[in-house]
């Protein structure tokens, strides 16, 4: 747990634009900087940075708020990891509390079993390069297979020594409970026997997460003859769930966001030789199949693969399984193969960066190429085998959710396989069909805004509450502190159903406009994040009479602040505010922000009154009871001489 003061102080000292200007490269532009997008591929700068407001908005992908939504966003950090990297950044002491006898029971369950990981990663460390056994054995062992001292510093190598229980001996005698350690699998508990570690006499890899949490650990034995496993591993925990989890990529990540490219290999050493010949942007997913989040994980830093394979059936079998997912996910996929016999680690020992780098280039090739390759191989003029091997390219096209990068490909499989393109998009088209029936979805972009909870049925008139909630809040963001001009109307219902009408123009601040109307009906906001949001500013309004979005920003929690950051970026807010230019007078303008206010209430009550009635309406139709149906009935007329009073007010003010 970090404490509130040191969160405050983060906050206070913590530049939006320096810290994501470590990682895109920001121009100044007005009062704003622009960049490239992270998120997308774009080739001009849609990505904005205001120094002022400490908030952040990308245009291609919609994303945006605070300094901790960007590093959630683009680091893939959760909350309080990204507090502690601004902690790191900005050399904020921050107080982790050990595991004291209370902080046991209290910290969750997985904060403990990272410290536990942590204590480990470190005591493996320390055998590795300060125990005789591990000097002797370990240590050697790595410095023949030409890992430098830098690299088994960078990706904090360790050595478990050959005994029965080294390790939990240390763990428990630092404070640790055996409960933990078995949790994360450092010891083998056999109720029959004795408790026993894990890792014995091992070369021990820790895998990290994206924020660099230690999360589990790889095991090597030392001598290929030996018949036991050649790896051991740490069992799935609550910190360590292998299809989530990628090797390498908290050392590799901002390689792989500078090169816009994320190399795929098969194992743990491959990942640290690569890093050992200069080429960084490396990463694993440990002996297993690639998963669709490991490719989500990817997603966030690139969307650029390169996939490099063993020579044998194996690897090959394994790339052919993960292309046809990562082409599902919309990555760029290429695959390169080695010489037989070889595979990344043997590869690129010795060799320069440049001259790897220049194979890879050579040698990559698109899956319809290596799909091609791999499957035809000889018999070109075999038309059975041919027309099998065009189904397969095309099922594999069919799982681009890009229309236009399909047509490509259809293309580029017509030039190769001489085969007519009509005949491959039908294919195409039957391919597609297939994937609908089985439900097969393509990715849609994830909107922080959707409405989470529907209480009414009717879609479209949701819709449109919403959009006047967001109105609310935008109001409130820009003018809330400000006073206006207000066209009180009332409208009175006099006997003989006619109306009467009377109006007085009133001044008054706009978030107590807003919040006693809304008050006044009792209206809570549907959507819950803005209901979040409305509050927050209601009570900072109330507490210090303006707004300050500088300070707001800093305290909300990332999706408050990607609303805030989307609203404040809005191109026709910001027109709006431009009085000056539309010659619009002081007078004038709070009239207007007046009339903005009054019609957006009014608005939003008919739409809910709307709502009433046809519940109202489709209740009526359920019941049979006579006289319950003519309460509702009453109800149903009262509602709909409201809203005719709202819409005659409506009418007045539009
Ligand atoms: N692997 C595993 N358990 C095994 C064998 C392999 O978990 N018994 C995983 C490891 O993540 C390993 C990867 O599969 O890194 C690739 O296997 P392999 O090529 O055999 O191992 P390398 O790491 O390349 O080891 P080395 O180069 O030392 O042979
Ligand atoms: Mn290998």
């Amino acid at each position: 747990m970090i404490k509130k003061d040191s969160i405050d102080k983060i906050f206070e000292v913590s530049r939006v634009e320096e810290v994501i200007g470590e990682f895109i490269s920001l121009k100044k532009s007005g009062s704003n900087f622009k960049g490239l997008s992270p998120f997308t591929n774009e080739k001009t700068p849609s990505f904005m940075v205001s120094p002022v407001k400490q908030i952040w908005k990308d245009f291609s992908s919609g994303k945006g708020g605070n300094v901790v939504a960007f590093l959630m966003e683009h680091e893939h950090f959760n909350y309080p990891d990204a507090l502690r990297y601004l902690a790191r950044k900005y050399n904020i002491p921050l107080e982790e509390k050990k595991e004291s006898e209370e902080d046991k029971r209290k910290a969750n369950e997985k904060e403990s079993l990272f410290l536990v990981s942590q204590f480990a990663m470190n005591f493996f460390k320390d055998n590795l390069l300060n125990k005789d056994e591990g000097i002797a054995i370990g240590l050697s062992y790595l410095k023949e297979r030409g890992f430098t001292d830098n690299i088994i510093k960078k990706f904090v190598i360790g050595y478990s020594l050959d005994s029965k229980k080294d390790f939990f001996n240390s763990a428990i005698n630092s404070g640790y409970l055996k409960e933990n350690i078995e949790k994360v699998g450092l010891i083998i508990n056999n109720e029959s026997k004795d408790i026993i570690d894990r890792f014995r006499g091992r070369i021990i890899f820790p895998i990290r997460s994206i924020a660099g949490r230690v999360q589990g650990f790889g095991g090597r034995i030392l001598s290929n003859k030996l018949k036991i496993a050649k790896y051991v591993n740490s069992p799935e925990s609550l910190i360590y769930i292998k299809s989530k989890v990628l090797y390498g990529i908290y050392e590799s990540k901002k390689s792989i966001v500078s090169e816009d490219l994320c190399y795929l290999v098969e194992g743990y050493t491959d990942v640290i030789q690569m890093h050992e010949s200069g080429i960084e942007n490396v990463v694993s997913s440990s002996g297993t199949a690639l998963s669709i989040d490991q490719i989500q994980i990817i997603k966030r830093f690139t969307i650029n693969v390169i996939v490099l394979f063993d020579a044998d059936d194996a690897g090959l079998r394994a790339a052919i399984r993960g292309i046809d997912l990562l082409l599902e996910q919309g990555m760029n996929v290429k695959i390169s193969v080695f010489p037989d016999g070889e595979d990344p680690d043997s590869f690129v020992r010795g060799k320069l960066k440049s001259e790897i780098l220049k194979f890879f280039n050579e040698n990559s090739k698109d899956f319809i190429q290596f799909k091609t390759n791999l499957l035809l191989k000889d018999s070109i003029d075999d038309p059975v085998k041919k027309s099998f091997v065009i189904k397969d390219i095309v099922s594999s096209i069919s799982k681009i959710p890009d229309p236009i990068q399909q047509e490509i490909f259809i293309k580029r499989c017509s030039e190769s396989m001489n085969v007519s393109e009509e005949v491959l998009f039908n294919s195409l088209a039957q391919e597609n069909n297939k994937n609908k029936y089985r439900g097969f979805k393509k990715p849609i972009l994830n909107n922080a805004l959707e409405v989470i909870k529907k209480p009414f049925s009717d879609k479209n008139s949701n819709e449109e509450i919403i959009f006047l909630e967001k109105q609310i809040i935008n109001i409130l963001l820009h003018y809330g502190g400000e006073e206006a001009f207000f066209d009180e109307i009332f409208l009175l219902s006099v006997d003989s159903g006619k109306i009467k009408e009377e109006s007085k123009i009133v001044k008054n601040k706009v978030y107590e406009k807003i919040f006693l109307d809304l008050q006044q009906d009792e209206i809570e906001l549907i959507n819950p994040l803005y209901k979040e949001l409305y509050n927050i500013l209601i009570e900072f309004y109330q507490t210090k009479g303006e707004i300050i979005i500088e300070k707001l920003i800093r305290n909300l929690k990332p999706e408050l602040s990607q609303i805030v950051s989307d609203l404040l970026f809005s191109v026709e807010m910001y027109e709006l505010h431009n009085w000056d230019k539309r010659n619009v007078f002081v007078k004038d303008k709070r009239s207007v922000v007046g009339q903005l206010v009054t019609e957006t209430i009014l608005s939003l009550r008919k739409n809910l009154i709307d709502q009433k009635i046809k519940s109202l309406v489709e209740d009526s139709k359920q019941k049979n009871n006579l006289s319950k149906n003519s309460d509702l009935l009453t109800d149903i007329i009262n509602y709909q001489n409201l809203k005719k009073i709202l819409s005659k007010k409506l009418n007045r003010v539009i």
